[in-house]
């Protein structure tokens, strides 16, 4: 139904249905529903004049809040406009020859890799699997290629990879000379996690990539970074970046939400008790199949008869159809969690639309 290859795109399914942007309850992004920090909020009000000069080109402060915050060097660090700037910048500057990509995956690395005229081949996920890899990905890891690109927790599907696996997959891709690219977009989602930064040192094959605009809702803003532990090879990218993608309030929110606390409980408070709410009102809805996601979304299977996100829209409601993802077709669908009341609605809607006798919560 849409041209756009993401979520998000209300001005698409507003003009679809003539509505305003406003009014639709978008599912379709993966944004914390508690909206940015009060303390980022503040801080961009104070410091509004911050907009008449230039940004520190190689944004020192925000390189150690950042650095601070994992406790590794700031030389290992570098911030990007969004997570997506970095993925475009880091597969230029490593100019792969072969990468493997899972599919169903985020649809950016495959885009970012075409440019730089790399081969892709893909190692499809499976739906008897769980959609999850397996020691099967790797056997596929051989010298032929020379990247693998992992998302951990994969879109959509919001699973992890088993943590022995993953140990496994860094050091076979160090056998085979292989780089590992780790995205971590929405790990800050799962408590305690530690993703794949514990492994970096002694690693340099292995890159982190993280964003900040879905945990931090700033997807507007936007900021993200990657971590590597080969200092030489950063600073070889910081030296080729043109100079200040980074807008100063960005910045700015880089050195003060990653010390928010508050902020980062009341997160995964809302998600621990919502998440499973959403998780329970789909799975009771008829012809619907739903995996048990770690992330801030959840990705179901529909197959009843229903044009979902059509029937959805009719009543305000966005939801992420799954069709246009390589391996997926469309009776996939992501959904964001968000308010109480906003997935109240969703499963209202759905119950409504289904036939189903979920009573909503
Ligand atoms: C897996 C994954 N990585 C990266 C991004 C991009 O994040 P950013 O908004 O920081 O560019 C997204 C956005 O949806 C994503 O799903």
């Amino acid at each position: 139904m849409f041209t756009s290859q993401h979520g998000g795109n209300i001005r698409e399914a507003a003009a679809l249905t003539g509505l305003n942007a406003e009014q639709l309850i978008d599912f379709s992004a993966n944004i914390n529903p508690l909206g940015m920090p009060d303390t980022l909020r503040r801080a961009i009000i104070g410091n509004l004049d911050a907009a008449e000069r230039y940004p520190d080109p190689d944004y020192l402060a925000l390189h150690q809040a950042l650095a601070n915050h994992h406790g590794l060097p700031q030389t290992w660090m570098m911030a990007g406009n969004g997570e997506t700037e970095l993925i475009f910048q880091l597969l230029s500057h490593l100019a792969p020859r072969h990468a493997l990509l899972l599919t169903p995956g985020f649809a950016e690395y495959r885009r970012a890799l075409a440019r730089t005229g790399c081969r892709i081949t893909d190692f499809p996920l499976a739906e008897s699997d769980g959609w999850q890899p397996d020691r099967r990905l790797l056997a596929a890891l051989t010298p032929e290629l020379d990247c693998l690109i992992l998302c951990t927790p994969n879109n959509p599907t919001g699973l992890m990879p088993d943590r022995q696996l993953l140990e496994a997959i860094i050091t076979r891709c160090g056998e085979c000379g292989i780089t590992l690219v780790v995205d971590e977009a929405f790990i800050d989602f799962l408590p305690d996690a530690t993703g794949c930064i514990p492994w970096l040192a002694g690693h340099p094959h292995l890159w982190v990539l993280r964003s900040l605009t879905k945990f931090y809702a700033i997807p507007g803003l936007r900021l993200g970074y990657l971590i590597n532990s080969d200092a030489q090879q950063v600073a070889a990218l910081r030296s080729q970046r043109e100079p200040w993608t980074i807008n100063a309030f960005a910045a700015l929110a880089g050195e003060i939400i990653l010390d928010d606390r508050p902020y980062q409980q009341a997160t995964r408070q809302w998600l621990a008790r919502e998440r499973p709410i959403l998780f329970d009102g789909l799975a009771a809805l008829p012809d619907v199949t739903v995996w048990p996601g770690q992330a801030n979304y959840l990705f179901f299977r529909y197959d009843g008869d229903e044009d979902l996100q059509r029937r959805l829209l009719e009543q305000q409601i966005l939801i992420r159809s799954c069709a246009n993802y390589p391996g997926l077709e469309r009776r996939y669908f992501r959904v964001a969690v968000k308010s109480h009341a906003d997935n109240a609605a969703l499963i209202a809607a759905l119950t409504h639309i289904t036939g189903g006798t979920n009573r909503g919560g």
